[in-house]
């Protein structure tokens, strides 16, 4: 080894040692008389120290050609500090420097390597090597790397088995576009990645390996937003003779492992929400049940009454704002703009102030008399001081609006508490989606996921209703996972084809191979996936699941680093037979 120590080890106790430590120079300070340099390696930052008078001129001249990002090695005595720096681990101690010598230079770097830096995300991204050494990126791949060890601990102590599965397949149906790879053998002819392993994981149950997992990148061409990258990682699993409240206990008994070993967290009880109340409740099929704020329906206290909006509309719907009578005409009209943003679309938002005295005071006031409004209140459980907000209109639509309203004044309101978790599962999803443009249905998880046995018969006579017997798990309002008991018998498989509008023939062309393997003892199985850079993300404390993945693709699935997606040669484009004609 070239040094004895690393830039993060070294304490009080420690004073005396003859020490070599290598590493970056994070900064040099020349005081004339005193020179400092901070030296960084991934453990820590440790002070060196160099005296004028005690330093021979050969070192100081090699100091003085130093810069930023120069990688040294540098030998000498571990001192106590004069002036201590209680904010590093490092700060009792410096080294009294009497051998120096630099490993390599560097060009000044294009921005600030600590953790405020003047460099924006572009830059960062071209240079993400130089980004990575900033030890708060560098601390999130820390908590990916503990995460990946701790769920590998878990899954392993549980007779998991980690098998790799290919990555140059065929289509799977996860719903998004697939990045497809030409193949030269093969002109004309082409590999997709895949969005998961799901078809292989089943196979593997039909191969009788019972418990699998994999950690495992998925690739999906898709629109891209904070927690979505066209590369991302799953812990992907599936077991064998399960009923879903197995996959559940077992599932949950990972997120909590994760919390007790990674953050020291005993998480609560993971609360249960069928999906048709999380979209009553919250407007959405991920609520962040952090905060309550649940939704009222109030079609039967708020029409016939004259007011042609909400008479009109499929859906009447409020929340309330606890204490919030007191808001401005100002903030209501700030979320009145908000609400009628065209991505959320509402035409207009009503108000309520349940004022402290009793009285109460509305923007619909024309309409509704004081005993109309206080039905409403009283079917919102709204108390004196507490502000109520309600839209109308179709159904789903305004859900979702209101899911947004919702959302923004439990930001505003300092209700979303990043180090609290609040976990639920999100059960009985629909089996089927209608899709208004294609007028057929979609799997709404994938078409490999049962229905509860009892809805079976619904298949034929009204696909739409049927449960499906999928699961999603929910984390502050981030899906952080999904999963299903799956269809194991050939039968049933070929219906579900049938019903999402697949002909016998594309069946059989797209997944004939899955239909044969349940013809030779197919157990019944389920499982999972859980987003992995998204419970990274979860745990960090962030938003943006880039920050938790050491290369990642901007917005527009461009990896500025290495310049890519990037043409190709006409040379390689003849060999893959891809060459335009002409
Ligand atoms: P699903 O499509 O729900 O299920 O994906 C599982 C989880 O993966 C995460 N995820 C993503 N994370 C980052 N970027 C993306 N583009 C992205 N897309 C999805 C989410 C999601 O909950 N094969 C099934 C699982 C199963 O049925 O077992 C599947 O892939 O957190």
């Amino acid at each position: 080894m070239l040094r004895t120590h690393t830039c993060g080890e070294l304490r009080i106790a420690d004073v005396n040692k003859e020490v070599t430590l290598c590493g970056w120079v994070q900064r040099i300070r020349d005081k004339g008389g005193m020179i400092w340099i901070d030296l960084r390696d991934r453990y820590g930052v440790t002070q060196l120290i160099f005296n004028e008078q005690g330093t021979s001129p050969e070192i100081l001249e090699k100091i003085r050609k130093m810069g930023r990002e120069f990688v040294i090695k540098s030998s000498g005595k571990v001192i106590e500090r004069f002036s201590k720096n209680d904010k590093i681990p490092t700060g009792d101690i410096e080294i009294e420097v009497s051998q120096i010598e630099a490993l390599n230079s560097s060009k000044v770097p294009p921005f600030i390597i600590e953790d405020e830096t003047d460099g924006g995300d572009d830059l960062r991204m071209k240079y993400r090597y130089l980004d990575l050494r900033r030890s708060i990126v560098r601390k999130n791949l820390e908590l990916r790397h503990k995460m990946m060890q701790e769920t590998r601990r878990y899954l392993d102590g549980q007779q998991f088995i980690e098998v790799e599965t290919p990555v140059l397949i065929k289509s799977t149906p996860e719903g998004a576009r697939d990045f497809v790879v030409p193949s030269r053998m093969n002109k004309g002819e082409f590999y997709a990645l895949p969005q998961s392993p799901q078809t292989f994981k089943q196979l593997l149950m039909v191969s009788g390996f019972d418990r699998y997992f994999q950690i495992v990148k998925c690739f999906r061409d898709e629109d891209l937003r904070a927690d979505r990258q066209p590369e991302f990682t799953q812990i992907d699993c599936e077991m064998s003779f399960v009923e879903r409240e197995d996959i559940l206990q077992m599932f949950e008994g990972l997120i909590r492992h994760l919390f007790k070993s990674v953050k020291g967290i005993e998480l609560e009880t993971v609360d249960r929400m069928s999906y048709e109340d999380a979209m009553k409740y919250y407007g959405s099929d991920k609520p962040d049940t952090r905060f309550e704020m649940r939704f009222t329906e109030l079609n039967d206290v708020a029409q016939g009454k004259g007011f042609n909006v909400f008479d009109s509309a499929e859906l009447v719907v409020g929340i309330v704002a606890k204490g919030y009578a007191e808001y401005s005409r100002k903030q209501v009209d700030a979320l009145t703009e908000f609400v009628k943003k065209p991505q959320i679309g509402a035409k207009g938002l009503v108000y309520v102030k349940y004022n402290a005295d009793g009285s109460l005071k509305s923007s619909v006031d024309k309409f509704y008399s004081q005993d109309d409004l206080k039905t409403w209140a009283d079917k919102m459980e709204a108390k004196p001081g507490d502000l109520m907000l309600v839209l109308s209109g179709e159904k789903n639509h305004t859900r979702n609006a209101l899911n947004e309203l919702r959302l923004k004044l439990g930001t505003d309101l300092g209700l979303r508490d990043k180090k609290a978790y609040k976990a639920l599962w999100i059960l009985d999803f629909p089996l089927l989606e209608w899709d208004e443009e294609s007028q057929r249905y979609h799997a709404m998880h994938h078409p490999f996921t049962s229905a509860s046995p009892e809805q079976l018969a619904l298949l034929d006579s009204e696909p739409g209703k049927v449960k499906a017997n999928a699961y999603d798990m929910v984390i502050n309002g981030v899906e952080v996972g999904g999963g299903s008991i799956r269809i194991h018998d050939r039968g049933i498989q070929q219906k579900m084809f049938k019903a999402l509008g697949f002909n016998e023939d594309e069946a059989r062309k797209q997944f004939g191979f899955l239909m044969d393997a349940f013809e030779y003892g197919a157990p019944p199985h389920g499982g999972i996936a859980y987003g992995f850079d998204r419970l990274c993300s979860l745990f960090g404390g962030s938003e943006s699941i880039r920050d938790y993945i050491a290369f990642p693709k901007n917005n527009s699935g461009r990896d500025v680093m290495i310049d890519s997606p990037s043409a190709i040669s006409k040379g390689q484009l003849d060999e893959l037979g891809l060459a335009l004609k002409g």
